[in-house]
């Protein structure tokens, strides 16, 4: 009976629910999330969602992502519940959705998908936004002495070896890079750095030997937009100094000692949009401690980083597993195998000692085949599919999208025509090549 309370205010509260704004709650994430890949410049995977005409083609309904009102049923919502592990999951880069924003998406499907006027327009003026910014910095003004100054301070940082550029031909705002100089660099050059505030909008002083001392030159750099200290051992006290950078979009921590005391000067940031946390001391919990102030920023804790790349160890096994052969010793003679003479046999890879050895065993395989080990034993890591054209769209397998379907592996083109499969195989079966 202790359950019926939160149960009866989780009842109320869904029923209370308004339903889902596209353009307030889902077209903000497909902007900061897809559309670099899926949209304008990119259309990975041949899909853009930046407009409603491009994710609902007319005539094209068979292959649309978003099902309206079934979510089950929408390759958009599948790839965005997909395991870490998993290639096919989305967004392809950085951080997967939260649990929040997946829910988001899955009842925007259920309620309709509506995709109102005013969400296309949304989405086309802040992609317009995003490129204006980048070359339209609103820079002091500068006398004739201190561009002398920061003219020499440029000469001086080039010749030590930092890239110092221009970011457009109508703008003052440089851009340096001092990462490539590694412990070359110190706290000391960043006082350097000083003269060339005004026009300072990047700078990237990762991997360097700068540390705690940092903070009081970072604080001068008043026009900084984006600031990488990745690897470098900036701690709670050298970040401080970011404090009172009014300007700062992105920050770059990853690698640092920067813990959750030096979370409170960055969330101070009133311009903040991107930081990156990953492998800094910094936890989940502070994050959530400073939530409020940083609402707006897109945090990345990098958690699934290690999970990624687990996975991507996972592969590189599985494929060197693939081009093991499947014996030790060479089914003609008997003795050791070389690997270097192999064939593949009923997509077995199988050694042999010697060419003659695998000449004799390519004449009559079924003489030899009982000197092999059995079928059986092997994983499907290690078997392609049985199919060359995929039986949903006719098009070619790609070996990477694969299930595997009373017992035998069946490839597809796509991860689309997989999922069709996998929720009913029947209607395609006929395509698959007969069973033996
Ligand atoms: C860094 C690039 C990148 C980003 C960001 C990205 N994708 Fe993708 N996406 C791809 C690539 C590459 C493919 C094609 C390969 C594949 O099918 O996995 C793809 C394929 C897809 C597909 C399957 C296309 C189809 O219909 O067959 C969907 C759906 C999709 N992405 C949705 C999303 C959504 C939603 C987001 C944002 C939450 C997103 N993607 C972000 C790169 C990206």
């Amino acid at each position: 009976m202790r359950l019926l309370a939160p149960l009866l205010l989780l009842g109320f509260s869904l029923a209370a629910q308004e339903p889902v704004d596209f353009t307030k709650q889902i077209a903000p994430i497909l902007v900061q999330r897809c559309i670099e890949c899926h949209g304008p410049e990119d259309q990975e995977g041949d899909l853009r969602l930046d407009a409603k005409e491009h994710v609902f083609i007319k005539g094209d309904e068979d292959f649309w992502s978003v099902l309206p009102e079934e979510p089950d049923d929408s390759e958009l919502i599948r790839r965005l519940g997909l395991d870490l592990d998993d290639e096919e999951l989305m967004p392809a880069r950085g951080e997967p959705l939260t649990a929040e924003q997946r829910e988001l998406f899955r009842r925007w499907v259920a309620e309709g998908a509506k995709w109102p006027v005013e969400g296309d327009d949304f989405i086309a003026s802040e992609l317009a936004a995003q490129v204006i910014p980048k070359i339209t910095f609103d820079l002091p003004e500068l006398s004739d002495a201190q561009r002398a100054k920061v003219d020499a301070a440029i000469q001086a940082m080039r010749s030590m070896g930092g890239v110092v550029q221009r970011i457009a031909a109508d703008t003052d705002a440089v851009e340096v890079n001092l990462s490539l100089l590694r412990d070359k660099v110190t706290d000391e050059t960043l006082r350097q750095l000083e003269v060339l505030a005004p026009v300072l909008v990047w700078l990237n002083a990762s991997r360097t030997n700068i540390g705690e001392g940092a903070g009081v030159h970072l604080a001068k750099l008043t026009q900084l937009r984006r600031l990488n200290l990745s690897g470098t051992s900036v701690g709670d006290r050298g970040i401080a100094g970011v404090e009172g950078l009014q300007q700062l979009e992105y920050l770059n921590v990853y690698g640092t000692q920067v813990g959750d005391a030096g979370l409170a000067s960055i969330a101070a940031l009133p311009a903040l949009k991107q930081l990156y946390l990953w492998q800094s001391k910094a936890t989940q919990s502070g994050v959530a401690k400073h939530q409020d102030a940083l609402a707006g920023v897109q945090v990345d804790l990098g958690d699934y980083v290690e999970a990624r790349l687990d996975a991507a160890r996972q592969e590189i096994a599985d494929r060197e597993a693939r081009n093991t052969p499947v014996n030790e010793l060479c089914p003609v003679s008997g003795t050791k195998v070389d690997p270097k003479f192999f064939v593949l046999h009923e997509d077995r890879r199988i050694a042999f000692c010697c060419g003659k050895c695998k000449a004799k065993f390519e004449k009559d395989p079924a003489a030899f085949a009982a000197k092999l080990p059995s079928a059986e034993a092997r994983s499907d890591a290690e078997a392609s599919p049985i199919n060359d054209k995929c039986p949903v769209s006719g098009a070619a397998v790609d070996a990477a999208h694969t299930v595997t379907h009373e017992g035998r592996l069946v490839g597809f083109c796509c991860g689309k025509c997989k999922a069709k499969f996998s929720k009913d195989p029947k209607p395609f079966l006929a395509k698959l090549p007969p069973k033996k």
